[in-house]
């Protein structure tokens, strides 16, 4: 039974990507949901910690948060960030007692403002990076470092075969981890994590964004 709900469920999801993908295909950057391995994989690579937040970016529909608390994350730890509506929506009902805030993940100081005080442990990322120029990336990742504690990871699933953050912006900043293919998740995509460099002092959080630009 609880199979079967998870099936349906599995399906309104997945139509419900196809909606979010067809109205604005740069924001959702998949065809579906992402599967049950490359979920599992996400959350083990964010650990996850066991003490502070742990901020998803990009939740949709919430696969990669169930793995989370499954992994034995306490939904109070957790707080979601996403964009579409419709998602959060969603998301409020089926984790009642996590956080859930509906705006831009490319502008984390202003996004997070509302936590300032709360330690972030770990940045669980889902968002499609590859339709952002590298210097948004770039960005996107130093104030994830700029609001984490020491010891803090941020994670980030791709289906391109090269780091989601360039390189060459990581040398000397970020030790990367490289997950072995998902090959079970269609597209088959790659988890990576990233971890400042023993010594490299963090960042400033950059400015608020005035205005949002393209979403
Ligand atoms: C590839 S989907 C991943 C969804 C889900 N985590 C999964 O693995 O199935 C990307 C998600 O990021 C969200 N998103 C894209 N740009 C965003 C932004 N600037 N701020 C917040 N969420 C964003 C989309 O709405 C979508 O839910």
């Amino acid at each position: 039974m609880a199979d079967r709900k998870r099936s349906v469920g599995r399906f309104g999801d997945g139509a419900r990507f196809l909606r979010s993908l067809m109205s604005s295909p740069h924001l959702t950057g998949a065809v579906a949901p992402s599967g049950r391995a490359l979920a599992r994989a996400m959350a083990d690579a964010a650990g996850p910690p066991e003490r502070g937040l742990v901020v998803e970016l990009g939740p949709g529909t919430g696969p990669v948060t169930q793995a989370l608390i499954d992994r034995g994350l306490d939904p109070l730890r957790l707080v979601m960030v996403e964009f579409n509506p419709e998602f959060c929506r969603l998301l409020r009902g089926r984790f009642p007692t996590a956080r859930v805030i509906q705006g831009d993940a490319y502008d984390l100081p202003k996004t997070l403002a509302p936590l300032s005080r709360e330690p972030i442990a770990a940045f669980v990322s889902s968002l499609p990076l590859l339709t952002r120029p590298p210097a948004v990336r770039e960005t996107l990742i130093g104030d994830a470092f700029a609001l984490m504690g020491e010891g803090g990871v941020f994670v980030q699933f791709t289906y391109g075969l090269l780091s989601p953050i360039p390189r060459d912006m990581c040398e000397g900043r970020y030790a990367v981890s490289r997950g072995r293919p998902i090959l079970a998740n269609l597209p088959p995509a790659r988890v990576w994590a990233y971890r400042l460099e023993a010594g490299v002092a963090r960042r400033a959080p950059s400015q608020p964004r005035r205005k949002e630009t393209r979403r």
